[in-house]
């Protein structure tokens, strides 16, 4: 290109109008300018926008929407004022056609393979009030008055109140509302970040959508709390759990848990299994479409009665305790102890004798495993979402199984890490997206891979 005649590329600040044309992956709008491209989040295809440039790169920048000029003609009223859900605006079909050409984008252009059959997308049965966990940010408003709800998008000290989260029951909201009045009426502030002053940190509210049954974990700074008058107050939780959390960052993990009142497990039914989930275990947020989730995953492990199973990543054991009763063995391996305790406590509550878990990190127990179990038949992984390191997949490709089950929540980690798979002999047969997460950008989907033969 003729450098003296090329537009100059946009600068921090600069104010332009921009015609949106597609969607990325994490959610943006991708508009271009001169043919350089900007990510405007909020927006969507069809959108023309008066945007101000936050960073510029030298491929790509940032910008924000200063007037939405004229919407696009598939834009549609939103329902809530709800930074959890930015995709309200486009039309659910539309949301699971994006959904499944991203996947079908990230596999063919990240990972440059093809030749995989890309099934339909599985819809969601809820499209609102889907999420059986919520976690809540404590803040205050500009009287400051305690509100609870989530961070304004791009404004971290905002809170954003919410009398109805809709992507939460009426009964979680209704717990969530007797925290916040009683931390009220107790004159409790929120913790400041910046300053370390203040006590409330987080409200984590989480729901047995089979079993009905609610968990409500209040997370503060250290200090002191009148618990007696909290389990009193809170009378719709059926385990009510305090965490003193003395770390500088915006987290719920960790920090010293005590059990207030009622249960410390909650209590779930996906298929057949009767689950029990502590506070600090994860369990996929949207159970009736974990169980299509993991329906699908059995579907291409296609488990024969010798198999012996891997289930990497295991959690709390779900996915390999539904494979357990087709299979020989099962062995999960899963980092945090309390999920792995709640693994052994599932298979034992619903006898299944030939399952066993182990706490320890993929990275360096897996060589350990393989010595204890030997060579799998069928090897599930299911990583978070920054998927498996090239060491972790080439220690997959050393346990040799003939399939592999990949459910992935990031199609553009899988993608590399698939296209390392079959650059290791294995096929990538085919992948189904699975949408949990509707009016969000985010996917789920599960892959199957087999070891080609010789
Ligand atoms: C996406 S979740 C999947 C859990 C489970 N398969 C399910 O469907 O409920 C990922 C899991 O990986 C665990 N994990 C994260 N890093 C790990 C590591 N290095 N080794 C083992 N487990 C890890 C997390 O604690 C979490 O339970």
């Amino acid at each position: 290109m003729d450098q003296t005649t090329a537009t100059p590329r946009p600068r921090r600040g600069d104010e332009l109008t921009v015609m949106v044309d597609s969607l990325a992956h994490g959610g943006a709008g991708v508009a271009r300018h001169d043919g350089y491209v900007l990510f405007v989040p909020g927006t969507v295809p069809g959108d023309r926008a008066r945007v101000q440039v936050g960073k510029s790169k030298r491929a790509y920048g940032e910008a924000r929407v200063v007037e939405l000029v004229e919407p696009s003609p598939d834009r549609i009223a939103p329902l809530a004022d709800h930074p959890g859900a930015p995709w309200q605006v486009m039309p659910y079909a539309m949301q699971l056609e994006v959904k499944s050409a991203q996947v079908e984008d990230a596999l063919r252009r990240i990972g440059h393979l093809d030749g995989f059959e890309l099934e339909p997308i599985v819809p969601a049965l809820e499209q609102w009030r889907y999420r059986n966990k919520l976690e809540y940010s404590f803040g205050a408003d500009a009287s400051g008055r305690l509100v609870c709800g989530f961070h304004a998008p791009g404004r971290w000290e905002e809170i954003i109140e919410l009398q109805d989260c809709l992507l939460a029951s009426e009964a979680g909201n209704a717990a969530r509302e007797q925290v916040v009045a009683w931390c009220r009426a107790q004159g409790l502030t929120a913790y400041d970040r910046r300053t370390g002053e203040g006590f409330l940190r987080n409200l984590v509210v989480r729901e047995g959508r089979r079993s009905g049954e609610l968990q409500v974990r209040l997370v503060t700074a250290p200090g002191k709390l009148d618990t007696e008058s909290l389990a009193a107050a809170v009378t719709l939780a059926d385990g009510l759990l305090w965490t003193q959390q003395a770390s500088a960052g915006e987290t719920t993990a960790g920090g010293e848990t005590e059990l207030v009142a009622g249960a410390e497990r909650l209590r779930e039914r996906i298929g057949p299994l009767e689950l029990e989930i502590s506070a600090q275990a994860f369990f996929q947020t949207n159970t009736e479409m974990a169980e299509q989730l993991y329906e699908l995953a059995v579907a291409y492990a296609e488990l024969g009665p010798f198999d012996r199973v891997y289930d990497l990543y295991c959690g709390i054991g779900t996915i390999g305790l539904l494979m357990a009763p087709r299979a020989a063995q099962l062995w999960g391996l899963e980092i945090v102890e309390d999920a792995v305790a709640d693994a052994i406590a599932t298979a034992r509550r619903n006898e299944i004798g030939n399952a066993r878990f182990f706490a320890g990190d993929v990275r360096l127990a897996l060589r350990e495993l393989q010595e204890r179990a030997g060579r799998p038949d069928v090897l599930v992984v299911d990583p978070p979402r920054a998927g498996l390191s090239q060491k972790v997949v080439r220690r997959i490709i050393e346990t040799s199984p003939k399939r592999i089950v990949y459910v992935s929540c990031n199609p553009t980690t899988l993608a590399p890490n698939a296209a390392q798979l079959v650059a290791a002999g294995y096929e990538l047969v085919r992948v189904r997206p699975v949408d949990m997460f509707p009016q969000t950008p985010h996917i789920e989907c599960v892959a199957q891979l087999v070891r080609r033969s010789g």
